[in-house]
C-alpha cells in the first residue's frame, strides 16, 4: 500500500479504518503534530473539540489531499487562492476561502468560510489519499498547550485519550501554518509562519496586509494566551537577560533560560538556533523540556526584530507574559 518508511501499511490501514469509525488519530504534518478526524461526520468533528478541550467557535483547518479538492470544500473560489495553492502546497500554508454549501458548522463554528491545507507529510499525504475525504486537524494539544511536535509529544498531551499516534519523525517546520484569508477583497495574513507576507505578496503582485481585522474570523491562535508552557515564561531582550538571570539566581529562584548566544554559568536552560527556520523546528520541543523541569520560571531572550522572525515573535508572544520592567531604564 505504502513505502513510507516511517510507518507501516498495516498502521496506516489501522488509522484509515478509526477514522472511518469516527474516531481522532494523531497525524504527522510537517508544521505540528494534528488531532486528527473525519472533516464530513459532525460527530467525529464534536469529538476533536473534546478531546482538546477547545470551545466549539474556534473553527478547525480541514487537510486535503491536493490542491484539486478546493472546490469540494470552497466556493467562489479566486484566482489568487489558484497560484497560492500552486506555490505553496503541498506546504504551510493555509487559506481561508468562502465554504461550499455543505460543509458542516461544527468544523467552521458556524462561519461562512472554511480553512483549507494540503500538508507536505509523507503520512499525511498517505492517509489523506487511503480516506479520500478531508481531515479536520486542530494542533495536537490541549487546549491552549503548546504544540505537539514529535509523536511523543502527542501521546504525552492525551495518552489513552488518542491510541492511535501515527509517528512520522519531529516536525520539520515547527510552528503552524500560515493563514492567509483570501476569502475578502485584499489577502490579509492572520497568523504569520514560516511562508512569509513577502514570499506571497511575489507570488500574487499585490501587498498583502499582516494582522485580523476587527471584525476578523475567530483564529484561536491569535488569542493572546495561547501555545503556552505551565512554567510562568517571560520573554526578556538580549541586554537585559544577564541582569534577570542575576537577580533570580541571588534570590534563590529556580528559573530556566531559552537563550540565543550563550548561557552564564551556572544557568540551566538551552542554547537555541540564529536562524529563523532552524528555530522554529525546534522551539516547541524546547519550551515542553524546559517546562518538564517544574522550574518556577521560564526566561526566553527575545530574537532579533527582523522580518524573517515574525512568527517566532508570535509565539513568544503568545507564550509568555510581557517583559517585566520593574527596573527597566
Ligand atoms: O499547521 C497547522 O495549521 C496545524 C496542522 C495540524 O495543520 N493546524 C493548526 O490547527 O494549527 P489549529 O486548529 O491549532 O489552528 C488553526 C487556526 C485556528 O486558530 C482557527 O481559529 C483558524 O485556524 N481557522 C480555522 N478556520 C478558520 C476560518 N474559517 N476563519 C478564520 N480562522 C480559521
Ligand atoms: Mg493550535
Amino acid at each position: 500500500m505504502t513505502d513510507l518508511k516511517l510507518v507501516s501499511a498495516a498502521e496506516l490501514a489501522d488509522a484509515c479504518a478509526a477514522l472511518r469509525r469516527g474516531e481522532v488519530v494523531g497525524l504527522p504534518t510537517e508544521t505540528v503534530y494534528g488531532l486528527a478526524g473525519d472533516a464530513g461526520n459532525a460527530e467525529a468533528v464534536r469529538r476533536i473539540f473534546a478531546t482538546k478541550g477547545r470551545p466549539a467557535d474556534h473553527p478547525l483547518i480541514v487537510h486535503v489531499h491536493d490542491a484539486a479538492r478546493i472546490d469540494d470544500w470552497a466556493r467562489d473560489v479566486p484566482e489568487i487562492a489558484r497560484r497560492l495553492a500552486a506555490a505553496f502546497w503541498p506546504g504551510p500554508l493555509t487559506m481561508i476561502l468562502k465554504r461550499a454549501a455543505h460543509v458542516l458548522d461544527v468544523v467552521t463554528g458556524g462561519q461562512d468560510t472554511i480553512g483549507l491545507r494540503v500538508p507536505n507529510h509523507p503520512v499525511a499525504l498517505a492517509l489523506l489519499q487511503a480516506f479520500g475525504g478531508g481531515l479536520a486537524a486542530p494542533s495536537a494539544n490541549r487546549f491552549g498547550h503548546v504544540s505537539p511536535t514529535t509523536a511523543q509529544h502527542v501521546r504525552d498531551e492525551f495518552a489513552d485519550a488518542v491510541p492511535v499516534v501515527l509517528d512520522g519523525g519531529p516536525c520539520k517546520v515547527g510552528i503552524e501554518s500560515t493563514i492567509v484569508d483570501v476569502s475578502g477583497e485584499m489577502p490579509r495574513i492572520l497568523r504569520p509562519g514560516q511562508i512569509g507576507a513577502d514570499a506571497i505578496a511575489q507570488v500574487l503582485g499585490v501587498p498583502v496586509t499582516i494582522g485580523a481585522q476587527q471584525a476578523s474570523p475567530r483564529v484561536s491562535g491569535s488569542l493572546a494566551s495561547h501555545y503556552a508552557p505551565d512554567t510562568p515564561a517571560e520573554r526578556v531582550p538580549t541586554e537585559r537577560l544577564d541582569t534577570l538571570i542575576h537577580q533570580a539566581l541571588g534570590s534563590g529562584e529556580t528559573i530556566r533560560v531559552l537563550a540565543l548566544r550563550h548561557l552564564p554559568n551556572g544557568v540551566h536552560g538551552l542554547i537555541m538556533p540564529n536562524d529563523p527556520a532552524q528555530y522554529a523546528r525546534h522551539l516547541y520541543a524546547a519550551l515542553r523540556s524546559l517546562d518538564a523541569e517544574g522550574a518556577e520560571r521560564l526566561l526566553i531572550e527575545t530574537p532579533p526584530d527582523q522580518p524573517e522572525w515574525l512568527a517566532i515573535h508570535d509565539r513568544i508572544a503568545r507564550a509568555t507574559v510581557a517583559p517585566s520592567d520593574d527596573d527597566a531604564p
